[in-house]
């Protein structure tokens, strides 16, 4: 269910017409319903009864607003750079509530997250430990700990979205993990606290999360039997949405297989969502400047790969709406940007609204991984982005000038 719904053929973000925003705002811009993010995080949030933390997975959606709104509802964030801990601090996120992932922390990152007393640094490979421990007893501090381990579970999702298979980049091999919990309770400043996981995003099925809980569970309980005990289990992120067919598990239902295998663990559940609470959320708004009939259809459009990369980086599907609705007509057509790259498209040979030049698309489900994976390729601003409440909306971010394009460049 989300907030973006049509009355009377005039397509509306809770109580505003969009094309009044597009009006006052101009095109291309991402928009974002208060009421569904709302409404996605208790959702998710409260489908645990399990003594848990919900810590945003900050990369999905990464603007301020957002990331207070889900303060403000108890939430933490997942954080995977010093930017996404900086925009975390700044949205007023507690500190005690921030985890840490990904294989490449710099030191000045570790030394920014230890001396903002976040509650956990998942840790991916011996070499990242010791430079822990080095920046750690640099500071004095002692630095909390969990180890992402790699259960080698297919989580049978796109090729590029998968992280717990054996041959991905992240975490220690399950089987190897005890040797690296073993070094770290011989260093003076590393604590231990948990163990973390994450196979995956988009994932439909239930399933292949089962199946890593299960191997992380027999793991703790090697843990135990050598002696170390931990107080979280970060289980990650990764359940998937609907943005075509697709059939997601609901919350509820992800969160009961879960708690199902792990009621007798005794440890703080951490739970990184990302998409599953903003994907339906936002939705870009771009308007046709053109359309052609070349060898097919073309409608072009104002915003490219680099405003939503995600068609063009995965083959993703986005549905794509009308603004303003005038019949039921559909066209099978390709929707492209205006970027020097034939890659660039937000629709390709998909049925899509009867258009012409001046119309008003929404590009819909692209609340996640959509502004934060924009870039300025073929120096083109960034987008702005807009929030609404109720009757009302909020511009989050601004759009970017020419001045803001050139900002920090130099002729030297
Ligand atoms: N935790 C960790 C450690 C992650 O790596 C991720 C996503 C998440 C949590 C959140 O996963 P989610 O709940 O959103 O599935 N750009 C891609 C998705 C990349 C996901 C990377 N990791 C896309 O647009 O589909």
């Amino acid at each position: 269910m989300n907030h973006f719904q049509y009355k009377d053929d005039i397509l509306f973000c809770e109580d505003v017409a969009i094309a009044d925003i597009a009006a006052e705002v101009g095109t291309p811009f991402y928009l974002y319903s208060t009421e569904t993010l709302t409404r996605h995080f208790k959702a998710f949030d409260g489908a645990f009864s399990h003594p848990h933390i919900t810590c945003f997975a900050t990369k999905a959606c990464s603007n301020i607003a957002v990331l207070n709104l889900f303060g403000e509802l108890g939430g933490g964030a997942d954080i995977v750079s010093g930017g996404e801990l900086f925009r975390a601090l700044k949205a007023g996120i507690d500190p005690k509530k921030i985890v840490y992932s990904g294989v490449g922390k710099s030191k000045e990152e570790m030394r920014f997250a230890l001396e903002s007393g976040i509650l956990m640094i998942n840790v991916e490979s011996h070499q990242e430990l010791e430079a822990l421990q080095e920046v750690a007893a640099g500071l004095g501090i002692t630095a909390p700990v969990s180890f992402r381990v790699n259960p080698d579970v297919d989580p049978k999702t796109h090729a590029y979205i998968s992280t717990g298979l054996a041959k991905n980049k992240f975490g220690i091999p399950i089987q190897e993990a005890l040797h690296s919990y073993q070094a770290a309770e011989k260093m003076s400043h590393i604590e231990i606290i948990g163990v973390s996981c994450h196979i995956g995003s988009q994932l439909t099925d239930v399933s292949p999360f089962v199946e890593s809980l299960q191997k992380v569970k027999v793991f703790v309980e090697k843990l135990n039997q050598a002696g170390i005990t931990i107080s979280y289990l970060d289980l990650g992120g990764g359940v998937g949405i609907c943005y075509n067919d697709e059939e997601p598990p609901l919350p509820a239902i992800y969160a009961e297989a879960l708690e199902r295998e792990m009621h007798d663990l005794g440890c703080t559940l951490i739970l990184e969502p990302g998409r599953v609470i903003v994907g339906n959320a936002g939705i870009l708004v771009t308007k046709v400047l053109f359309t052609k009939q070349g060898g097919k259809k073309f409608v072009i459009v104002d915003a490219g790969m680099n405003d939503l990369a995600r068609p063009s980086l995965y083959g993703a599907y986005h549905a794509i709406k009308a603004v303003n609705r005038k019949n039921d007509a559909v066209e099978v057509a390709d929707v492209v940007g205006p970027i020097c790259e034939t890659g660039d498209f937000l629709a390709k040979e998909k049925e899509v609204p009867v258009c012409r030049s001046g119309d008003l698309l929404a590009v819909m489900s692209s609340g996640a991984y959509g502004f934060t994976m924009s870039s300025n390729y073929n120096s083109r601003p960034r987008v702005a982005e807009v929030l609404v409440k109720g009757d009302v909306f909020h511009v989050i971010r601004k759009r970017e000038t020419y001045d803001s394009l050139i900002a920090g460049e130099m002729i030297p």
